[in-house]
């Protein structure tokens, strides 16, 4: 395998980023920028997804047309993404020209192969636009979306339906075997439970909804907008001779459309699936869910200017483990980044550098490998855990300059201690460099022939 294909969700335009597009943006980063490192030819996909009713609703809000918001929302998503420096091959737009015509062949092949009925039907159902989906009414509470607080709209009409509920079998047989890895384990558990409780066909058109894709077979109907966002990833792939995805990575409320819907959709046409779906947790803030009634939406533009671009992505994910849930506040985000950043690497580097520029030390070569113990977390997305093993170990260089106690010894015994120290220091740079690219790379240099103090990395919050 020399190449690594990672792609993010496409994000809606129906508002600005927030730190939720911003952890799954920055984890699928750091990962492209570890396989990049290792030599592969790694490339990361990221976009907004521009049509359906949700993005209606929002234009006519700032009474704009969809197309005139969405430039305008997009552009927003690709100046975060400029700003957090996510190194991504391409931004892909569902208004996009060639990922309209690649959508309507990829219809087409489907409508050829009888995957999807060859007439609409009459379809009813409850649709929350909020998620751009159906839901039954056993997942409403007192008639709303538990999420959006709002009452889905009773949709009623002549949908074309795509046979998902004959793809079962296989499905669950390419789960359960990991031929499509389905992580972490407990959602692999959870998606297969929920196939085993059936599949049901499911609408893939509308009727009444001009801002979409129209389908290739019949112009009166627009796509669904969840059947085209998904094939965003294929018009990339299969452009460049890059298909298959190696890794979907998604946040877990957009699961199975990305384990379920997605894969049966590639069965269908009988192209490659994807080899991994990992959906990581959801986070609150303060203990409550993001929300601009409750006004505690962190944006991205506001984590860099307190933390930082190299500290805004350190925080978020030394925090908690990725493919869990947990909580996020400003004052967690500050201790995490003045102890691991502020006293921990940054108090070491400079601790380490005014001593051996006093001792007129040269650094000896930097390391050109991921620690072998590091490799295979980065490769599980174990982000939390490789944070920790580096954190543990700059400790431990920590505890060695108060044991050592360089500034007392002198000649060659100060500079064999000094050049343990900068060794560590070498390598810890070298493996936290898809979290931290600008840092690692100035330590590196700085750590390198005759060694400089520098300013402050990481200046206290
Ligand atoms: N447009 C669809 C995805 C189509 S992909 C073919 C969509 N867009 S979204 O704008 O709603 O983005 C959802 C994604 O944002 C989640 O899957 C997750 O990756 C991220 N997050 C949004 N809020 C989040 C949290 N509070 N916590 C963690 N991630 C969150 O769904």
């Amino acid at each position: 395998m020399n190449k690594f294909f990672t792609t993010t969700p496409i994000y809606y335009v129906n508002d600005v980023p927030h730190i939720g597009h911003t952890y799954t943006t920055v984890a699928a980063d750091i990962l492209t920028r570890f396989y990049k490192l290792q030599g592969l030819d790694a490339r990361l996909l990221t976009g907004t997804d521009e049509h359906g009713a949700k993005i209606v609703e929002a234009s006519k809000k700032h009474d704009q047309n969809p197309k005139e918001y969405a430039d305008k929302i997009s552009e927003e998503f690709k100046k975060a993404w400029k700003l957090l420096n996510i190194d991504y091959v391409r931004f892909i737009r569902t208004t996009d020209e060639d990922h309209i015509k690649v959508a309507q062949e990829f219809l087409q092949k489907l409508y050829d192969v009888k995957a999807i009925d060859p007439k609409p039907r009459l379809y009813t159902g409850l649709y929350c636009v909020g998620h751009e989906k159906f839901m039954s009414p056993e997942e409403l509470v007192n008639g709303l979306c538990p999420d959006h607080k709002t009452k889905p709209i009773e949709h009623s009409e002549e949908n074309y339906y795509f046979k998902l509920s004959e793809y079962k079998e296989k499905l669950e047989q390419l789960i359960s075997t990991d031929e499509i890895k389905v992580r972490p384990e407990s959602k692999k558990k959870e998606t297969l439970g929920k196939i085993k409780q059936g599949l049901e066909d499911i609408s893939i058109s509308r009727a009444n909804l001009e801002w979409g894709i129209p389908l290739p077979f019949d112009k009166s109907h627009t796509s669904y907008v969840w059947i085209e966002a998904l094939i965003n990833y294929y018009t990339y792939g299969s452009q460049n001779d890059f298909w298959p995805a190696e890794l979907h990575l998604v946040g877990k409320d957009i699961l199975w459309f990305h384990s379920v819907i997605w894969p049966a959709m590639l069965l269908a046409i009988n192209e490659e699936l994807p080899k991994e779906i990992f959906a990581h947790g959801f986070f609150t803030i303060g203990g409550q869910k993001m929300s601009k009634t409750i006004g505690n939406v962190i944006s991205p533009g506001q984590l860099v200017d307190k933390y930082g671009v190299d500290g805004s992505r350190y925080v978020l994910f030394a925090s908690f483990p990725f493919g869990e849930d947990g909580d996020f506040s400003w004052e967690y985000f500050d201790r995490v980044f003045n102890a691991d950043l502020a006293n921990g690497l940054g108090n070491l580097v400079a601790r380490v550098a005014k001593l051996a520029e006093k001792n007129n030390l040269t650094a000896p070569e930097a390391p050109k490998d991921f620690d072998p113990k590091i490799i295979p977390l980065y490769q599980e997305l174990k982000f939390f855990e490789a944070v920790e093993h580096l954190r543990s170990e700059i400790s431990e260089a920590d505890k060695k300059v108060s044991d050592t106690k360089p500034w007392e010894l002198e000649g060659e015994k100060a500079k064999d201690v000094l050049e343990e120290l900068v060794k560590k220091i070498q390598h810890i740079a070298f493996n936290l460099q898809p979290f931290l690219p600008e840092t690692s790379d100035k330590i590196l240099k700085q750590f390198s022939g005759p060694i400089k103090s520098a300013p402050p990395l990481f200046p206290r919050i």
